[in-house]
């Protein structure tokens, strides 16, 4: 499968850029094309800028900063018909402490807006891109929202391609903010309690 990271330069970009590059041609995104190439030449992809990337990929993840959603919009016939992921988590520090950014809504649904006929799932928002580094040490889930059993599959594909990470199904993009929300707080546990990087992992009484 073909696909586009967009802020494939970013932490969260080359991790999932790298990791997904052994199993699918992924086309790392930039702003600035130059910067897009030298990344991707780190991990065997190849760059361009945000349109061709989104124009030539089957599907597209995204990973911007929340602060930058709105230049998604410029993308949404590049992207037209296709499944797009979002990792984007909103987020802010204040007194000491992460906080989720929104009091209503979430950042994939303001992404499906702006992409009226994409695929749109949440997927990776709990998954540091410490991780990609090392994807052997530890086995994470990682939760997916999207509206239809058909996205989550399509996403859940992309999610179990790259090792010890698990799909779990959330239902529709509406939980997409729960599922945000929880970045904040294992960021903050992490912090409050010294563990180093933490993720996901729900256990059921099988394991
Ligand atoms: N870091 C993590 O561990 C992690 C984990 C889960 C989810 N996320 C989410 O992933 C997204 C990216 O996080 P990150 O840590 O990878 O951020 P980052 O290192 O700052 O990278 C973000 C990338 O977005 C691109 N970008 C596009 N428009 C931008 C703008 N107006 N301002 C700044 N950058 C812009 C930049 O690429 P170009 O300059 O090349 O265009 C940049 O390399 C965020 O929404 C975050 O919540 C991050």
């Amino acid at each position: 499968m073909k696909i586009a990271i967009i802020g494939g330069t970013g932490s969260m970009g080359r991790g999932l850029g790298e990791q997904l590059a052994k199993g699918h041609e992924v086309i790392v995104g930039s702003r600035d094309p130059a910067k897009a190439k030298a990344a991707a030449a780190e991990i065997k992809a190849r760059g361009s800028d945000y349109s061709t990337a989104a124009k030539e990929c089957d599907a597209a993840i995204v990973a911007i900063p929340f602060s930058a959603i709105d230049l998604m919009s410029s993308l949404a016939n590049d992207l037209s018909g296709k499944l797009v992921i979002s990792v984007i988590n909103p987020m802010k520090f204040e007194h000491g402490r992460w906080l989720y950014g929104l009091d209503r809504g979430s950042a994939a649904e303001m992404l499906a807006s702006k992409l009226p006929k994409s695929r749109v799932a949440t997927a990776f928002n709990n998954v540091t891109a410490a991780f990609f580094c090392k994807p052997e040490v530890s086995r994470l889930d990682v939760v997916v929202a999207a509206d239809s059993k058909e996205t989550f599959v399509e996403a859940a594909g992309i999610v179990k391609s790259i090792p010890n990470l698990r799909p779990l199904y959330a239902g529709p993009l509406s939980e997409s903010q729960t599922v945000e929300r929880i970045t904040p707080l294992i960021l903050n546990l992490a912090r409050i309690n010294k563990t180093g990087s933490l993720g996901t992992r729900f256990v059921s009484q099988k394991d």
